[in-house]
């Protein structure tokens, strides 16, 4: 479960300060699919980078799974992210010149799993975004829907208990966009949380619950009919 408990998140940007979030309270449980909504600088980002253990709050308190983050040393954080968050971003961030299957196994490099196993598990989460077969490709190879799809795979490989995404579609086109929407509801059926930003309303759709920030603030939060 993920527990926000006034969480405000102060930039110092030169001689201003910016209150990217303010006293921000909220709860997401374990099983729930949620979309972020809000305007460019509204703090969608902030919250997510500090959901995903990248950012500290400047006050107040997150808890992940009952640990308080703030509270944690850098390498237990680093062994928490790695452990039970998978992220994606807007940009996919695969690496160039380096094959689907590599772009997948990194993660488990980073967690010292040994070369079968990562194999084997890198291949399986290829499978299961429906690229079993392209393990080989370049990023460069593919189209931007499949390397989305790649990342996806990067993000699953280590088992996450939850995925953070960043836009996840904002470099798609709509058919694309779609696919990897189901997909997300698909992962999320299987047990995953998934929190997820977008600016685009028929995104949202795809949510259980849509958080809509505003200057740092939640200004709602719904539980919505998932499809
Ligand atoms: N590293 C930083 N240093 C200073 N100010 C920052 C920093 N990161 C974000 N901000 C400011 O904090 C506010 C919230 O930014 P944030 O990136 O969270 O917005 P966002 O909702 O993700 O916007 P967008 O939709 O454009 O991605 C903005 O005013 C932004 O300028
Ligand atoms: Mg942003």
């Amino acid at each position: 479960m993920i527990e926000l408990d006034a969480v405000t998140k102060v930039y110092q940007a030169g001689a201003v300060q910016v209150r990217a979030l303010d006293a921000v309270d909220l709860t997401v449980d374990d099983g729930d699919l949620v979309a972020i909504m809000g305007p460019s600088g509204s703090g969608k980002s902030t919250m997510m980078n500090i959901l995903g253990c990248l950012d500290l709050p400047t006050q107040g308190h997150y808890r992940l799974d009952g640990a308080d983050v703030g509270l944690l040393r850098e390498n237990r954080l680093a062994d928490l992210r790695n452990r039970s968050i998978g992220f994606v971003f807007q940009s996919f961030n695969l690496i160039p010149r380096t094959s689907a299957a590599r772009n997948v196994e990194l993660p488990l490099v980073y967690a010292g799993v040994g070369r079968r196993e990562r194999r084997t598990r890198a291949l399986g989460a290829l499978e299961r975004v429906g690229l079993g077969d392209r393990g080989p490709s370049m990023p460069n190879e593919l189209s931007g829907g499949q390397q989305q799809r790649v990342a996806i795979a990067r993000a699953l490989v280590t088992r996450p208990t939850m995925i953070l995404a960043d836009e996840p579609t904002g470099n798609l086109d709509s058919a694309s966009t779609a696919e990897i929407m189901r997909l997300l509801v698909e992962l999320n059926g299987t047990g995953r949380t998934v929190v997820l930003i977008t600016h685009e309303d028929e995104v949202a759709t795809y949510a259980k619950r849509v958080v809509r920030l505003r200057d740092g603030r939640i200004t709602s939060d719904d539980r919505v009919g998932a499809r």
